[in-house]
């Protein structure tokens, strides 16, 4: 038993200090240069100074796509140099019109044009005109996109090695957070679930709840040689498919969704819920796990500056934890609300009726 409590590695028990700073600075390392190509490239604040404008308006101007402008405004709206009004008119604040509009004295567009070369400030460029994401590493590379790196071995084991040491921690803070919901499944499904981390972190803290991790190749042998060695292999086990096309297991109580929505568009999300709903006993509860912004979709900054760096290699980017609702709803699901867990993340809980 102690060799097997070790063997779990943290899943059970809280850290004394909070990561969350420690994850925020890698979280946000791409909003500075999505601001930037606002800025050098766009002069974003001069043109909204002069012709304030909605969404779809600003995307006409500028020829943007619509997943990279939200993101994107919501960044500004977040570092407070846009407001946006009840019509939802976007303008420049006072500190952007004295700081990042050329007609003032004090205009400080010039010490971020230096910048203009920085190769993700361009991968920002093409992502707004195009809507397509860029490679992960910062190549412009549609068809070699973080999506399709996720199926080549080297590229899937150090990224599903990141998502691995976060989900010690944000794996625990989650069951704790539902520790409710946990005592009532039986069996659970972990969609996308990567290594299996917070399929783990939920078998260690639900002594009778046992778990099936689907995933695809690669990824799937990495899920088996972590659930081994944390020594939880009696009770979760991987199911390797894609969540899109390949049958899911039936008679699951319980659908966890982990940092897996923000890496889609809305059609995709939507088929995800649509099969989860028809997949998923009566009665049972689907988990939504990630970052989320607050329902105005003014901030969190944190959450906002992540939003660039997934729509920057995604096909996603942060939602609203009421946006991630509405998807339920649509799918058939009931809300049983939104909880914040830990390191800026929270969980968005739905039922399916009896
Ligand atoms: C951002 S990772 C999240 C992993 C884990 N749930 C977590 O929270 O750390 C997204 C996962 O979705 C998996 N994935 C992407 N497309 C998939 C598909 N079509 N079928 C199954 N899994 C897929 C990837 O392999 C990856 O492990």
């Amino acid at each position: 038993m102690k060799d097997g409590a070790n063997r779990l590695r943290g899943l059970d028990r809280l850290p004394a200090t909070d990561p969350t700073t420690i994850l925020r600075h890698r979280d946000g390392i791409y909003a500075v240069d999505l601001l930037t190509a606002a800025i050098v490239e766009f002069r974003l604040f001069d043109v909204l100074a002069d012709r304030p404008g909605n969404l779809d308006e600003i995307r006409d101007r500028f020829g943007w796509h619509e997943r990279p402008t939200t993101v994107l405004l919501t960044l500004c709206l977040a570092y407070g140099y846009l407001d946006r009004d009840e019509n939802g008119i976007f303008f420049p604040t006072p500190i952007a019109r004295e700081h990042l509009c050329e007609d003032s004295p004090w205009n400080l567009t010039p010490y971020y044009r230096s910048l203009r070369d920085r190769t993700v400030v361009q991968d920002f460029v093409r992502v707004l005109k195009t809507g397509h994401p860029a490679h992960w590493t910062g190549h412009d590379d549609a068809a070699g996109d973080w999506h399709a790196s996720m199926q080549v071995d080297e590229f899937a084991g150090a990224f599903t090695a990141a998502m691995d040491c976060r989900g010690v921690y944000l794996g625990k803070k989650l069951a704790d957070t539902v520790s409710d919901i946990l005592s009532d499944a039986r069996l659970f499904l972990d969609i996308g679930g990567g290594s299996g981390v917070y399929a783990c972190a939920l078998a260690a803290n639900a002594n009778h709840l046992h778990g099936i991790v689907l995933e695809q190749a690669p990824v799937d042998a990495l899920a088996w040689e972590s659930i081994e060695r944390r020594a939880l292999a009696e009770r979760v086990s991987v199911h390797t498919g894609d969540m899109f096309h390949s049958d899911w297991p039936a008679e699951c109580d319980l659908h966890l969704f982990s940092n897996v929505m923000h890496d889609w568009d809305a059609p995709e999300i939507s088929r995800l819920l649509h099969r989860s709903h028809e997949t998923l006993l009566p009665g049972g509860r689907v988990l939504i796990h990630e970052t989320f912004l607050d329902s105005d979709r003014r901030g969190p900054l944190p959450v906002a500056e992540y939003s660039a760096i997934l729509m920057h290699s995604t096909r996603g980017r942060c939602y609203a934890w009421s946006e991630m609702i509405e998807f339920l709803e649509k799918a058939g699901f009931s809300s049983l609300g939104y909880r914040p867990t830990g390191g800026d993340r929270g969980v968005v809980i739905a039922e399916k009726s009896q």
